[in-house]
């Protein structure tokens, strides 16, 4: 599956978000079907952190959601039809896999009832589980975005 989105500024992130959810209505039954991760992949400045903050209205998170790149990963308490938990990491200052050991990201990225998006998820990319969702950002004439939604599953 891959399609294809024109993103002119932040708030239109809000329509991939929305199909981001329609489709994993319409994979209902699949067990991984409570945890969704987002593979959030783009050049520097793409829009990376910015969809992840429209996410984080879109899903009524009350604080605002901050770039993590010098703390690596944040988490946000949701109440979202089956999901508690927004979970937003940045592994850009990652050095290696390694490092990514002591914050116990398999465990957090793989819980149920959760929400995870990954900056950078290149740099760790053993991390990556197979049903993740990449969504690609390029930006394009006039800083207009365009985001590409592709699943590896179907
Ligand atoms: N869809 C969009 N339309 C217009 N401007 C945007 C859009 N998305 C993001 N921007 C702007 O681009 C700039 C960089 O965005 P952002 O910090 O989200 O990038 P990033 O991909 O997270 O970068 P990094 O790799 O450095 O973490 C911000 O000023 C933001 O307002
Ligand atoms: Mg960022």
């Amino acid at each position: 599956m891959e399609k294809k989105y024109q993103v002119p500024t932040p708030q239109d992130f809000s329509l991939v978000i929305k199909d981001i959810f329609l489709r994993q209505k319409e994979h209902k039954g699949n067990r991984a079907n409570n945890n969704i991760v987002l593979a959030l992949q783009g050049d520097l400045g793409a829009g990376k952190t910015t969809f992840t903050q429209e996410l984080g209205r879109f899903l009524g998170v009350a604080e605002t959601v901050n770039s993590p790149t010098f703390v690596i990963m944040k988490q946000y308490e949701i109440n979202y039809e089956d999901f508690d938990r927004l979970v937003h990491i940045d592994a850009y200052r990652l050095e290696d896999e390694s490092e990514a050991l002591p914050l116990r990201l398999k465990e957090i990225i793989n819980r149920p009832h959760t929400i995870v998006c990954i900056e950078w998820p290149e740099l760790i990319s053993s991390l990556i589980p197979e049903q993740a969702l990449g969504v690609k950002i390029t930006i394009g004439d006039g800083e207009v975005r365009t985001v590409r939604l592709e699943s590896s599953s179907r």
